[in-house]
């Protein structure tokens, strides 16, 4: 094994959200890292000590371990086979047209990689994949490679939450080990020494179990926020507050609080995708239980866009045809700049598609907005965004959100209406203000 007396030699392809996090938390585990991405300019931003996205406590870690020489960056694929004996596949799986995943920046990587694997190498996914592509991709990379059946495959699916990965990465609640030998699972156990020796519960089996347990997953956490959003549109229908609801069921410690949040629903770059691969995966294999689940929970998702339009539509009087409306927040969530899929921007489509006016706010994800949807207004604050609003949206739930003093609010706008879409805000706290307070899961009072 090629390792230095502080740690492994270990290297990452891909450096976008999963990847970038992975290279700088092996580093500062204190393994010596080469992470190489085909995009030149990431590279080069990541060698300067600049994370191309925004993730709290991520820069300053990259640019510690860039100090110490435990992390470097490259984009020649020869550079990394050399370097290390360990290569973490950490590449993009974006949807097709169908909703299967596009396994092409797998497989261009994983090619481009092998054909320079001279000697005994683990390669090990992290990406999320459909179930099967581990042990397909290891065929592949034993008839590319001149160490031919020395290369092994192995799967280690990622758990990170955007807006906390840094933590998630260095102190992660399981790490799952899907190997074909002992020679893998010894070589895991030595990548991730702190966290289990922290603790961390290190689970050994087989590849195609652990691909399944992070769409498993992703599966389960997607249903729990589609199961409230269904309460909550029966909450809106026979009366109720869904709010209350999942705060009273919550206590029940098999259902708990968490991933119970009403509102608007979930996004982003991967739960979407990963459960709609999921379903395409279901039914190609005619599994029609976690396919027809699936799709149905996807469906729930989806309409609570329409829901909070409607909401936003009623409380303009009927029509948004030239009516102002203020957003705040358009991440997917609080705590990152990522946009993909994003729920907030969705309905800002929809406003503007009806002829209102969007002023948009959020305090980091802007110029990733801007670049998807450049007919918003972006306003540079709160105030600025709801100058003259007929209508105020809280699509993101930022914490920033819940300081503002809706007093103050209440003179810059032209009808101090709000919609909290995310059933997040302090709704007694507006209504003392004289704020007209709407939320989806709650009949209009
Ligand atoms: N973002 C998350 O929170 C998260 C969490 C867990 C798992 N995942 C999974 O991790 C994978 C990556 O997700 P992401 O959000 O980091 O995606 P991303 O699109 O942000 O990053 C992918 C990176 O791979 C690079 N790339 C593309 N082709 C390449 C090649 N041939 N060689 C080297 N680099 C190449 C791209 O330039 C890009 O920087 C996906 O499968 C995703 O589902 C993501």
């Amino acid at each position: 094994m090629g390792s230095s007396s502080a740690g492994l030699r270990l290297t990452v392809m891909g450096l976008g959200y999963l990847g970038l996090t992975h290279a700088v938390c092996l580093a500062e585990m204190g393994h010596e890292v080469l992470a190489l991405d085909v995009d030149q300019q990431k590279v080069r931003r990541a060698a300067g000590g600049e994370a191309p996205f925004f993730e709290p406590g991520l820069e300053p870690l990259l640019r510690k371990n860039l100090e110490a020489g435990r992390l470097r960056f490259t984009s020649a694929y020869e550079a990394i086979a050399q370097f290390g004996d360990v290569h973490f596949l950490c590449v993009g799986t974006p949807p097709t047209a169908d909703g299967a995943a596009d396994l092409r920046q797998v497989h261009a990587a994983t090619d481009a990689v092998a054909q320079h694997l001279g000697k005994r190498s683990l390669l090990v996914g992290k990406s999320t994949v459909p179930v099967g592509t581990a042990r397909a991709l290891a065929a592949r990379i034993r008839a590319a490679a001149p160490a031919g059946d020395q290369v092994e495959m192995a799967w280690n699916p990622e758990f990170l939450r955007e807006g906390h990965a840094v933590a998630d990465s260095l102190a992660p609640d399981r790490l799952v080990f899907g190997v074909t030998s002992t020679w893998a699972a010894g070589l895991l156990r030595q990548v991730y020494a702190q966290p289990l020796g922290a603790g961390c519960p290190g689970l050994v089996m087989e590849l195609e179990t652990a691909e399944l347990v992070k769409v498993a997953a992703n599966a389960f956490l997607a249903t729990k926020i589609s199961f409230i959003n269904a309460m909550a549109e029966m909450c809106e229908t026979v009366g109720g507050d869904v709010v209350q609801l999942a705060e009273a069921i919550g206590y029940d410690e098999r259902i708990g609080h968490r991933c119970l949040a009403p509102g608007l629903g979930f996004g982003g770059g991967c739960l979407p995708k990963d459960i709609r691969a999921f379903i395409a995966t279901a039914r190609n294999r005619g599994v029609t239980s976690v396919a027809g689940l699936l799709a149905e929970v996807d469906e729930i998702n989806l309409g609570r866009r329409a829901r909070v339009t409607d909401l936003v539509r009623d409380a303009a009087g009927g029509s948004l045809a030239g009516k102002r409306v203020a957003v705040l927040g358009l991440a997917f969530k609080p705590g990152s700049d990522d946009v993909r899929d994003s729920p907030s921007l969705d309905v800002c489509g929809r406003l503007i598609g009806e002829g209102a006016i969007v002023s948009a706010h959020d305090p980091v994800a802007m110029p990733n907005a801007a670049r998807v949807s450049p007919d918003l207004r972006y306003a540079p604050s709160v105030s600025a965004a709801a100058e003259d609003a007929d209508v105020v949206m809280h699509l993101t739930e930022w914490a920033d959100y819940r300081a503002i003093d809706p007093a103050a609010l209440m003179s810059i706008v032209a009808h101090p209406v709000i919609i909290d879409a995310r059933c997040a805000l302090d709704a007694e706290r507006w209504r003392a203000a004289g704020w007209t307070f709407r939320m989806p899961g709650r009949q209009a009072r």
